[in-house]
């Protein structure tokens, strides 16, 4: 089935398939009358309602977009989706004022989930990661980047990642893996032990026996230092895996700066992140990812959304769904919190949850963008332009979702 989707009072889009750095964030094309062609996956043509006649709108089912805002289906390109257990407890903790780090410190944080998702068994990890694919549609998500991590041995880090191929297959959002063994040390060795594991043993296996394309690492105090990243990352890039990092969430370590000199393809948090590695980031290729629900979460600072932008930075904005500092997969509370506290505009925001989100993750030759030839991915939302978004705070606005030319969500009316 071919869809026309016609007369959208906004169509919203970036061009191109390059990440948008600095100022070319805002540069959001918005077609008044919108229309969108589909042709099976793809999108075969986008124009303004007065230019219909000259594109072939021939059998097509209609789908009447009249008082409402069309933008590529959403990426978010940062989650921990799919993991065991829950940590309500440590969250009211935090309510009274205990930091993420005592936490961890104390013992609690993210060996609990390593300990639940290792007794989880691998149907229980599907039924609860399927449900939560399930809220990502109705938020307009359409691709995904998940994380292992939460297993740390390799078995239990396969069953991670197989879970995410596994839903990959059963239902409509594409999801990238990332293999993420750096995430804590587990019990049973010590951190220099466990380093030399994941560079010897867990690295080649996950490769060989996964779909994981990316390798991720928590680049943090107490938690793996640079030299620890360097080493785990280089090993990754040999066996042809492509990089993360989590960096600069708590103090700034210098993650970022690796991600820069081995060419990540993204590093994500960035809350502390200093000037001068603002500056690096920005004539870099690399991605600066940006989690605002997690400095939410935290009751923290912000990333330096701004300045990074201003200084010529590609951002991204994404979840981080994670049972622990950040147990929510609003997009609608991303839009508020980037439009709101990180000082972003609404046009800079949709860059940072579409085109630049897909250069995250590496697919924006495919997706991020409603241009011909890109997967017909599409979210239409019930208000008359895009400004709503970030207006109409924290509301879902998601009406129907289209996944490579198949309509496969549409909200209930009430
Ligand atoms: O991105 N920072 C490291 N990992 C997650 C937290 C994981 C957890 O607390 O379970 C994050 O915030
Ligand atoms: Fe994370």
């Amino acid at each position: 089935m071919n869809y026309l989707f016609i007369n959208a009072s906004e169509l919203v889009t970036f061009v191109g398939s390059e990440a948008k750095h600095g100022k070319e964030m805002a540069d959001m094309l918005t077609i008044k009358n919108g229309c969108l062609v589909t042709e099976g996956e793809r999108i075969k043509s986008v124009f303004a309602l007065s230019d219909i006649d000259k594109f072939d709108t021939s059998n097509c089912k209609i789908i009447d977009c009249t008082g409402k805002t069309i933008t590529a289906g959403f990426i978010d390109c940062h989650t921990h989706f799919v993991f065991g257990g829950y940590r309500e407890q440590e969250f009211c903790d935090r309510l009274q004022g205990v930091s993420y780090m005592d936490i961890m410190k104390r013992g609690g944080g993210i060996v609990n989930t390593v300990n639940a998702t290792r007794q989880a068994s691998y149907d229980e990890l599907y039924i609860e990661g399927l449900s939560r694919l399930k809220q990502y549609l109705a938020y307009g998500v359409t691709t995904l980047e998940g994380k292992s991590g939460y297993g740390l041995d390799v078995d239990c880090e396969l069953k991670q990642l197989n879970v995410m191929e596994q839903l990959a297959l059963d239902q409509p959002i594409d999801i990238v893996q990332t293999y993420m063994g750096a995430h804590a040390t587990p019990k049973e060795m010590s951190k220099g032990e466990y380093v030399d594991y994941i560079i010897n043993s867990a690295l080649p296996i996950i490769k060989k026996n996964s779909s994981a394309e990316f390798c991720d690492c928590f680049c943090e105090d107490n938690v793996f230092s640079v030299e620890e990243c360097r080493k785990i990352l280089s090993r990754a890039k040999e066996l042809g895996f492509k990089l993360k990092i989590h960096a600069e969430e708590v103090v700034e370590l210098g993650g970022s700066a690796l991600a820069t000199e081995l060419g990540a393809t993204s590093a994500e948090h960035l809350l502390k992140i200093s000037k001068q590695n603002i500056d690096k980031l920005a004539s870099s290729q690399v991605v600066g990812v940006l989690l605002p629900a997690t400095a939410f979460s935290l009751k923290g600072n912000y990333a330096p959304a701004r300045d990074m932008i201003d200084s010529g930075c590609a951002v991204a904005v994404a979840s981080d769904l994670n049972p622990g500092s950040c147990y929510t997969n609003s997009l609608p509370l991303l839009i508020a919190l980037s439009t709101m506290y990180m000082g972003m505009s609404i046009e800079e925001t949709i860059c940072a949850i579409t085109l630049n989100a897909a250069c995250a993750i590496c697919r924006s030759t495919s997706v991020g963008t409603l241009e011909v030839g890109k997967f017909a991915d599409i979210a239409i939302h019930s208000v008359p332009s895009v400004k709503f978004l970030s207006y109409n705070f924290a509301v879902n606005q998601v009406e129907m979702v289209v996944k490579k030319g198949k309509v496969v969500y549409t909200r209930q009316k009430i």
